[in-house]
């Protein structure tokens, strides 16, 4: 009888779980290394991700065509603004943000490709088990194709369809969830204030968040 009542549970798979569409944790930080399809840019990011706030804190490091280039940007999508920073002059521009916020993790709407271990399931530490999903961009803009632990929802890795790059590669590691230092999400004190931007706006092109990283 208990055999019986085991199979059954085995064949409804109640021993394994259906993987469902998540959220990531709201606050996060890491690193990252973005790549692009036609090789112009290869970035190693250290960030900071505040979904509650919708505020992001990029330092990059990185190469455009052959180029070596470093930056750091705060990101505050509620007043579609972007500072870049540079913390060793002091200095600080306030430009417009074009982007929405895209909360990390997977939308309702993706479709399962598959739950897999990365790295070995023989023995102990030496595997990550992960769920891949696939689904469309906002506005179609293409395909994306993101991998998110099983436990946690923790961001793993993530291609998306850009007109401009190709296929753009996001790995994501050492993240750590919750924030040590949430200061670091606010503008430093020599950026300028909300009312600058208004002036500044005209003649500025927007940025969206890969634009960020050239
Ligand atoms: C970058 O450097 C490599 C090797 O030196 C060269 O083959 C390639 O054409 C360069 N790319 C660009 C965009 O300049
Ligand atoms: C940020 O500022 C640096 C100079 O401090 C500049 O080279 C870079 O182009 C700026 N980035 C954007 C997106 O305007």
């Amino acid at each position: 009888m208990r055999l019986v009542v085991a199979l059954a549970c085995f064949i409804a798979g109640c021993l394994a779980q259906k993987p469902h569409p998540c959220k990531s944790p709201p606050l996060m930080g890491g690193a990252l290394v973005l790549s692009t399809q036609n090789e112009k840019l290869l970035v190693y990011v250290r960030y900071l991700y505040d979904a509650i706030g919708q505020r992001i804190r990029l330092w990059e490091q990185g190469s455009y065509d052959n180029k070596t280039f470093t930056a750091d940007y705060l990101l505050h999508y509620r007043e579609s603004a972007v500072y870049n920073i540079s913390d060793s002059k002091k200095t600080c521009e306030k430009l417009p943000l074009k982007a929405d916020f895209q909360p990390l993790g997977i939308p309702p709407d993706a479709s399962l490709v598959g739950q897999v271990v990365l790295g070995s399931s023989s023995g102990p530490g030496q595997g990550l088990l992960t769920n891949i999903w696939t689904g469309d961009l906002p506005e179609k803009a293409g395909k994306f194709l993101s991998t998110v632990t099983e436990f946690g929802c923790i961001p793993v890795s993530t291609a998306y369809q850009t007109k401009e790059y190709g296929w753009v590669q996001i790995t994501f590691f050492n993240n750590i969830v919750g924030i040590s230092d949430p200061s670091l999400l606010n503008p430093p004190n020599f950026c300028p204030h909300a009312e600058s931007l208004q002036s500044q706006r005209a003649g500025v092109k927007p940025h969206d968040f890969l634009s960020l990283f050239l």
